[in-house]
């Protein structure tokens, strides 16, 4: 065998032991490798030594040189691997090294706002009652917020000091009652006039949204709030209805026998109006204003108030979840502090 080809195979075989015995992991593999390189009677050193005597008589003192310097580098990867194997440590770690012993990472779990939960279970407690579940949007015009809504030009609800207004493209100042005026709805009354508008009665909904005021915050107002609609129109619909579901909403909601009360009053698209109150925990509650929709709002929309009649009402969604969970500023439910949220 010449020199070259000799030094060739001692190469490999240095490499291969090293790495056998840097895998080792147990003694097993520590023992299957020391036969297989370094074993007396068959390792692969002595049957690499005994091919020394076949290189050329002027090589053979190079070979032997590097022959034992194989031998020395295959010895130390021995050694390193006997200590680790019986020390019990793993060889070389990959990846991060974990410790069993430290607190782990917790991941904190998400949890849904509590407006969100009122809504989702306003939304059960009327589907259950027959109502389907509409959306409207929160930018609208004035026919939708105002004209419609039995609401004209020079009634106070327009004041641009009681709305947000936005402005429109290319011009520097609205006209409030024009056309082309665009607002942040003011209430989810709007929402009848969409329903309405685009569908022959009956129709049997509620919507759940954002309405926009702007009104200081403080502990019971916010410029934004959440408002639940309700529209039920049909043949004969009368006010002992809006008493019945109203009272039926209440009790599933707050839980209990709850007494409702109406308290007369005004809104320009109900006749009559009144203002709902819930007696609840020896308390009489607020919750809303609700009526028989106007005559003048089904023209608008298109229906024959001689044929159909119907109430509606516009409860305050934060008022209900306040209530039930004993929330006594509306301003938490906004500030997104986790110590508040946390408890829902
Ligand atoms: N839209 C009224 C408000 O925001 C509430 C309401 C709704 C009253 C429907 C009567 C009928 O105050």
């Amino acid at each position: 065998m010449e020199l070259e080809e000799f030094v060739t195979s001692l190469e490999s075989l240095a490499i291969l032991a090293e790495q056998a015995f840097s895998d080792a992991k147990f003694h097993e593999d520590f023992e299957a490798a020391r036969v297989q390189f370094v074993g007396a009677r068959s390792g692969q050193i002595k049957a690499i030594q005994k091919e020394l005597g076949s290189v050329p008589s002027e090589s053979r003192p190079e070979a032997g040189k590097k022959l034992n310097q194989v031998k020395n580098r295959i010895q130390a990867a021995l050694d390193a691997a006997q200590i680790r194997v019986s020390s019990g440590a793993s060889p070389k770690p990959s990846g991060p090294i974990l410790d069993p012993t430290l607190p782990g990472t917790r991941r904190h779990l998400g949890r849904i706002h509590p407006i969100t939960q009122t809504i989702e279970h306003l939304k059960e407690i009327m589907g259950r009652l027959g109502f389907a579940v509409v959306e409207g949007p929160e930018v609208e015009d004035t026919w939708h917020n105002f004209i419609a809504l039995n609401i004209p030009e020079d009634h106070p609800a327009r004041d641009p000091l009681d709305n947000f207004y936005l402005s429109v493209a290319g011009k520097t100042s609205v006209d409030v009652n024009a056309d082309e005026a665009r607002l942040l709805r003011s209430q989810t009354s709007t929402v009848q006039i969409r329903v309405m508008g685009s569908n022959p009665p009956p129709v049997r909904i509620i919507s759940l949204g954002r309405v926009y005021r702007p009104d200081p915050a403080d502990a019971t107002h916010f410029p934004m709030f959440h408002q639940m609609e309700g529209l039920w129109i049909d043949h004969g619909v009368t006010m002992a209805q809006l008493k019945s579901v109203l009272r039926m909403f209440a009790t599933s909601y707050l839980g209990g026998d709850v007494t409702i009360r109406f308290r007369p009053s005004f809104f320009p698209f109900t006749e009559p109006s009144v203002e709902a109150d819930f007696l609840w925990n020896d308390q009489w509650i607020e919750f809303g204003g609700a009526g028989m929709v106007d005559p003048n709002v089904l023209k608008a929309v298109g229906y024959d108030p001689e044929s159909v009649t119907g109430f509606a009402f516009g409860l305050g969604v934060e008022r209900l979840c306040m209530r039930r969970h004993g929330v006594l500023d509306i301003r938490d439910l906004y500030r997104n502090d986790l110590r508040f949220l946390h408890q829902f």
